[in-house]
């Protein structure tokens, strides 16, 4: 669907995945206007108008090529699939990156105290879930015979209503299961945020757009363990202190003036530096050590 040459992402509503969602296109350097309960952001900096919609409804709209692209939950795309393909239908959206935010599990929690030694001990139980084609698979996988019950919402308090003997759903702080004193046995599957496309072809200036983004993501995504370190060595430790530096593939060497035996290195560690690594470098020799955030990072 090419209306007005924009490009159109889909992000959830209101969920675990909307906050970091806009942060992350904030940090890709996407100004979206969006007025109070507005379902349509609109970019205005670049073409791209963000769809705020429930998340189970985005790997369709990428799919039918409503959208283009979508921020969406692996828990919920690999149950689209499962259930497309359950229609002798293959799922065509396509996975771009895999997002370092959105994490959480799908699994499998029994009312605390209750027996458990597996995924046996699931055979003749009935289990609630809102992700019926990933619990179907797990106990297929496993060669266990239970009842599948398919709620949309609320899994957690079907036990105390006596609907089921398990649950089968999502966790992150795990403080659902405890208020409804549920106790998570198993994981059926780890889950974080990814970035889908549709399976159509897109004009150039848009697939132009969407390989911008994609760099930005990834110098998004590197920026936030790398930090830039600098600091003065002597010519003699010079090996020594590049080992020594986390992370860091070539540094910049630069001379001192008035100091022929001495050097600043300067280097980006594309991991944290710790205390421990700066007390290390300090022992080997270097001083004036200097570790700076890395803000913004294009390679
Ligand atoms: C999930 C799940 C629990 C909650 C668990 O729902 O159904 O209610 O999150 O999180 P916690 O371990 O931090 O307490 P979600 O908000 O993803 O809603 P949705 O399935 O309707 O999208
Ligand atoms: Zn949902």
């Amino acid at each position: 669907m090419d209306k007005d040459g924009r490009l159109k992402l889909a992000v959830q509503k209101s969920g675990r995945l909307t906050d970091p969602s806009l942060d992350l296109l904030a940090r890709c350097g996407v100004k979206l206007s969006r007025g109070k309960d507005q379902l349509v952001g609109f970019g205005e900096n670049m073409p791209l108008d963000v769809l705020f919609v429930r998340d189970d409804d985005i790997p369709d709209l990428v799919q039918e090529d409503v959208c283009d692209l979508g921020l969406v939950g692996l828990n919920v795309l690999e149950e689209k699939r499962l259930a497309l393909a359950a229609r002798g239908v293959r799922a065509s959206f396509e996975s771009l990156r895999l997002l370092d935010f959105g994490r959480c599990r799908l699994s499998i929690a029994v009312p605390e105290g209750t027996s458990w030694t597996g995924a046996a001990s699931l055979a003749g139980k009935r289990i609630a879930t809102t992700y019926p084609q990933l619990l179907a698979r797990y106990l297929a996988e496993r060669q266990v015979a239970a009842e599948i019950v398919t709620l949309s919402g609320a899994v957690e308090i079907a036990p105390r209503l006596g609907r089921a003997d398990a649950i089968c759903d999502l966790v992150s702080t795990g403080s659902t299961l405890d208020a409804n004193h549920l106790e998570e046995v198993e994981t059926v599957l780890e889950s974080h945020a990814v970035l889908i496309r549709t399976p159509v072809a897109l004009a150039a200036v848009k697939s132009d757009w969407v390989e911008r983004l994609l760099l930005r993501i990834d110098g998004v995504q590197q920026v936030k363990e790398s930090k830039y370190i600098m600091l003065h060595a002597p010519r003699a430790a010079l090996e020594e202190i590049r080992r020594l530096l986390p992370g860091s593939e070539s540094p910049t060497i630069i001379p001192l003036e008035g100091h022929p035996d001495k050097v600043a290195i300067h280097a980006v560690c594309r991991e944290n530096v710790f205390w421990e690594t700066l007390e290390s470098l300090k022992r080997a020799g270097a001083s004036a050590l200097l570790v700076l955030p890395v803000e913004k990072m294009l390679s």
